[in-house]
């Protein structure tokens, strides 16, 4: 049922990483989770161990109004990836020109996703405004905004505030309360990156959700296609990516039909299950 939202005012801070990292984690609670890709990178599916030569997806073909249920994957941990689908500009800008007008191609099957009540979503956006976020705000219960641990984010928070990066001015009211932060890639042995981070926490007090360290196990772990609690689980950033989670699962409303144990994966309805891709 909830839809959790990873976006950011520029690309390259970690919505993937984060997206996939905190699916993954709450599956691991025994949720039953979608991870949907909204952004034309078609990322998401690599830190799951998806093939990188598989390049379907839903996104691919949205003007077509396909079934996204066929171009679902079951990842061998268990959470089910919707793939973005691999996408030439003309593409991408056929599928602009459709959403602008027929939204409904994005918004219906979403929710219909969303009506199982087993279910949580967890989509990765394309970074900045983009008409995916617009029209997937409504929908969501949390819009987790990532910023860098960096000078840039601290300067950029007037413009965060006013929600502007969001593509209107209007978002801020409307999202009072479902919009939420995170900090990555804090480095507290970097003065720049210590300050930054203590600025940004200041500054947004209760709405940091969340601070994860910048470290070398990331990249390690998505090298090798794997999520961090299975490749480097007692690593710093796989410590953090935890709370983030707990921090996320307190937020959302009980599972409808508690699985009892973390590896078991709760099935969501058949409508939604898919065939896993392999097994590592
Ligand atoms: N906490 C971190 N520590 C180290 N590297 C990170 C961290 N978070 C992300 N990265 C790396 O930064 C790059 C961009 O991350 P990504 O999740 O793809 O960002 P986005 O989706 O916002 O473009 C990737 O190479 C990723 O491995
Ligand atoms: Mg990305």
């Amino acid at each position: 049922m909830p839809l959790i939202c990873f976006a950011s005012p520029k690309g390259g801070v970690g919505k993937t990483t984060l997206s996939a990292n905190v699916a993954d984690l709450l599956r691991r609670e025994g949720r039953s989770v979608v991870a949907l890709d909204l952004d034309p990178q078609n990322s998401l599916r690599l830190h799951f161990g998806m093939p990188v030569a598989e390049q379907e997806g839903f996104m691919a073909h949205l003007s077509r109004r396909p079934d996204w249920r066929g171009y679902l994957r079951q990842a061998a941990s268990g959470t089910l990836v919707l793939p973005h689908g691999g996408i030439s500009l003309r593409g991408a800008l056929d599928n602009a020109t459709a959403l602008e007008r027929e939204p409904d191609l994005l918004t219906a099957p979403l929710r219909d996703m969303l009506a199982d009540p087993r279910i949580v979503v967890v989509a990765d956006m394309p970074p900045g405004p983009s008409q995916a976020l617009s029209l997937l705000m409504p929908m969501a219960s949390l819009l987790v905004t990532v910023l860098r641990s960096e000078a840039i984010s601290a300067a950029m928070l007037a413009e965060i505030e006013a929600g502007r990066f969001l593509g209107t001015g209007t978002m801020k009211a409307l999202f009072a309360g479902r919009l939420q932060f995170v900090l990555n890639g804090v480095d507290l042995r970097d003065r720049l990156s210590r300050m930054t981070a203590e600025a940004v926490a200041r500054h947004l007090g209760s709405r940091l959700l969340g601070a994860i360290s910048q470290d070398e196990a990331v990249g390690t772990a998505l090298a090798a296609q794997r999520l961090l609690s299975e490749a480097s689980p007692a690593s710093p950033a796989a410590r953090d990516l935890r709370q983030l989670a707990m921090a996320i699962e307190a937020s959302l409303p009980a599972p409808v039909a508690h699985a009892a144990s973390s590896d078991r994966v709760e099935q969501p309805t058949a409508a939604w299950a898919a065939p896993q891709w392999g097994t590592r």
